[in-house]
């Protein structure tokens, strides 16, 4: 398996939805990146359920949800009927880790847990087994266009570790302010799914930036 590459649609313009998903779907993209915030976890907001939906209509690409938001056990459920294939919390979010990675398997969605910068991926030794994404935040969550977090590098490494030691197999994904003059570095710690939101939509040419992003080969830093 090569490395996944999932942008994320912060940065999209939302008047235009039809044609960005058109222009992912024909992408090399793997993954759509939709980014949940409440104003509350996080200070800005996005888009709920009703948006996922939406999107889930217009495209054939698993839909990866991002949730910034507290309390998120409250709705589970509701993001997995409107689309939702992987869903991801934050340990920061939530008081009862175990059981809400559990509901999220119970619904039949991969189950991700986020991290902010400055919590540490110790947080997860007890549960590393039961995940299938690890959420590397490179930025505080909130906004795209932020600039990337350098100290995410050594943690993707140790987080590495601890999988390789744990015998698990999540996946470890990473967030924020990463474009293609960083992204082979974040492979190369140990990242296989690439989130970025400005460095694709801000770019002239986001089909082709996200064709080059996909094009790294990363199977050399594979273990
Ligand atoms: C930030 C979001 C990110 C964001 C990434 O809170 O979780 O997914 O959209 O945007 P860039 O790639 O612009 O940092
Ligand atoms: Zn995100």
């Amino acid at each position: 398996m090569s490395h996944l590459v999932a942008p994320s649609l912060l940065s999209a313009d939302f008047a235009q939805l039809n044609s960005t998903i058109e222009l992912l779907d024909k992408s090399d993209a793997d993954w759509v990146h939709l980014d949940v915030m409440d104003g509350h976890f996080v200070p800005n907001f996005t888009f709920g359920m009703m948006i996922v939906k939406a999107i889930n209509s217009l495209t054939q690409k698993p839909l990866d949800v991002h949730l910034m938001i507290a309390q998120p056990e409250r709705y589970i459920e509701q993001f997995r009927q409107a689309g939702a294939d992987i869903i991801t919390v934050h340990y920061e979010a939530c008081t009862h880790v175990h059981r809400i990675v559990q509901q999220i398997k119970d619904t039949g969605a991969k189950a991700g847990v986020a991290l902010n910068p400055a919590t540490p991926v110790v947080m997860l030794e007890d549960i590393l087994e039961m995940l299938d994404v690890v959420l590397i935040m490179s930025v505080n969550p909130g906004f795209g266009g932020q600039k990337f977090i350098y100290h995410t590098i050594p943690k993707i490494r140790k987080l590495r570790q601890m999988l390789e030691v744990h015998n698990a197999h999540a996946l470890i994904e990473v967030d924020g302010g990463i474009g293609l003059q960083n992204a082979e570095e974040v492979l190369r710690a140990g990242a296989r799914i690439l989130v970025a939101g400005s460095s694709i939509f801000g770019s002239s040419d986001p089909l082709h930036t996200i064709a080059q992003m996909k094009q790294i080969d990363s199977q050399r830093y594979f273990v």
